[in-house]
């Protein structure tokens, strides 16, 4: 069985305003090019986090969830819970929090709080129609 046979997500919840500005572009740029959500708002966001394992044979289980949810609690929820995610966030500085920016970030600061190799995706659930997903860097299996 390869390392992705068997994955495990567990999905978290968190509540945060912001709003999509680029410094590359004047004001009414910005406001053409992000619509209402170049006004402040705020999400009710999931975070999805599916990390790959082998179901221990004493136990059944691919993944210790307690271990799993403090991890989580921890190098995310913690910082980004009911908070301002441009100002108040010093791992998101600088960035725009897009989802795809917020994907990507999560995927970081996660991957420094779990055992080497056992993340697989990160999922951010923006709104209802709109879900932005990270696996980390491509690789090519045989290339590397
Ligand atoms: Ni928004």
């Amino acid at each position: 069985m390869g390392p992705d046979a068997l994955t495990l997500t567990r999905t978290f919840h968190f509540s945060a305003g912001h709003r999509l500005v680029s410094p590359a572009v004047s004001e009414e740029e910005n406001r053409t090019l992000y619509g209402p959500c170049f006004r402040p708002h705020g999400h009710n966001y999931l975070l999805e986090v599916t990390v790959g394992g082998q179901p221990d044979p004493h136990t059944g289980m691919a993944a210790d969830l307690n271990a799993l949810e403090s991890a989580v609690r921890r190098a995310v929820l913690d910082l980004v819970d009911h908070r301002n995610l441009d100002a108040d966030v010093p791992a998101l500085t600088g960035i725009i929090t897009t989802g795809e920016n917020l994907a990507q970030a999560f995927w970081g600061m996660l991957s420094q709080a779990l055992p080497a190799g056992v993340l697989r995706r990160v999922a951010v659930v923006e709104t209802a129609n709109n879900t932005f997903e990270y696996c980390g860097e491509r690789s090519d299996g045989d290339a590397e």
